[in-house]
């Protein structure tokens, strides 16, 4: 049985890192992980502009240290009257890697997204003219759509027409729950591809629902039937490049998720690579981590691979119920629970 597995630094592909204090409590975890991240700018306010974004970045790297190498990708969030111009310098200087698009209302602070397509059309056509991938949070609005099923139709009515209408656009689908969606993606050309979160690769509805509701199982989009999970399992054991990893960790205060009108997101950064570990060996496909975590998001993003590597040891973790720091009080993936693997210091 393998005692070790050695694997180039991965990186992770969707995170939310917050802001202040919660930021310098994050951000740390991730960095002990993962090389680079693409960092969401749901911020209050959003990050839209080139300055914020810059400094957004320079926060980040004071929270993690100036030891660290961990390096932040940037992200503009999309909103209906955003700049083309702004993005497009924003990505040729260096300081956005992406674009993100919320449509308005659809999760955490999302007021400010794009409440039509139609109306960032330009900014659409200005990326794929100049290669800007744009990362995608697959789920309509509509009040009269179940919730179960609002990744499937935005693929119909949404995500589908806009392909259509912008083929040179490179899209990462972010976060995929559904059968759905690992269909439209294998089914897509070169330029679409979907992350998997560590969680929504082990959690099912039932886990959210079942004998009790667990507010610390509750992301958006949300997990959906049994049958989805394992198709999100069985694509991870093809070792199919358009799918790699994001962990789409997004901490709330327990207080938040615990409460009349909770919110959504799970707390995975601190045991993120632990959980894919225990997760690929499950499915017998250990030897596929490393394509998943650290090859197929760099190639994808058309940036290098890194050149170093990180060990896990099968010594066991055991994962804390609570992280409580002083600067917030958070719940983690796994809380409470063994995990296999353990990622060397
Ligand atoms: O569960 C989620 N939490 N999904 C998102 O799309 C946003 C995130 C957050 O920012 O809390
Ligand atoms: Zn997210």
């Amino acid at each position: 049985m393998t005692e070790t597995l050695t694997i180039r630094r991965p990186d992770d592909w969707h995170l939310h890192l917050r802001d202040g204090e919660m930021l310098k409590l994050v951000a740390p975890y991730t960095a002990r992980q993962f090389k680079r991240a693409i960092v969401m700018p749901n911020l209050v306010p959003p990050v839209t502009t080139i300055a914020a974004a810059a400094a957004y970045r320079e926060r980040i790297r004071a929270a993690v240290g100036p030891d660290s190498d961990f390096e932040p990708l940037m992200t503009a969030y999309l909103t209906d009257t955003i700049d083309p111009d702004e993005v497009a310098k924003g990505f040729e200087d260096g300081v956005f890697t992406a674009c993100k698009l919320y449509p308005a209302g659809a999760t955490t602070n999302s007021d400010s997204g794009v409440t039509d397509i139609r109306k960032i059309d330009a900014v659409l056509a200005r990326m794929a003219e100049i290669g800007m991938p744009l990362l995608v949070h697959g789920e309509v609005v509509s009040a009269d759509i179940d919730i179960f099923d609002r990744e499937k139709v935005f693929l119909e009515r949404i995500l589908g027409p806009t392909l259509d209408r912008f083929p040179d656009l490179k899209v990462v689908l972010e976060h995929i729950t559904t059968a759905d969606s690992v269909e439209f993606v294998k089914a897509g050309g070169s330029k679409i591809a979907a992350t998997i979160t560590a969680h929504h690769l082990r959690i099912d509805r039932n886990d959210m629902l079942v004998g009790g509701i667990r507010p610390h199982m509750y992301c958006l989009p949300v997990a959906k039937r049994r049958q989805h999970k394992e198709a999100l399992r069985e694509i991870v054991t093809t070792g199919d490049p358009k799918f790699f990893l994001g962990t789409d960790s997004a901490p709330h205060e327990r207080h938040a998720k615990e409460s009349a009108c909770g919110c959504a997101g799970i707390f995975s950064a601190p045991v993120a690579l632990e959980s894919y570990a225990e997760t690929f060996e499950e499915l017998d496909c250990l030897e596929k981590l490393e394509g998943f975590a650290s090859e197929h998001g760099p190639r994808f993003y058309g940036l290098p691979l890194n050149e170093d590597t990180v060990t896990l040891e099968r010594s066991g973790l055991d994962v804390p119920a609570a992280i409580d720091s002083g600067r917030a009080d958070l719940t983690p993936f796994h809380a409470g629970e063994r995990l296999s693997w353990r990622l060397r210091s």
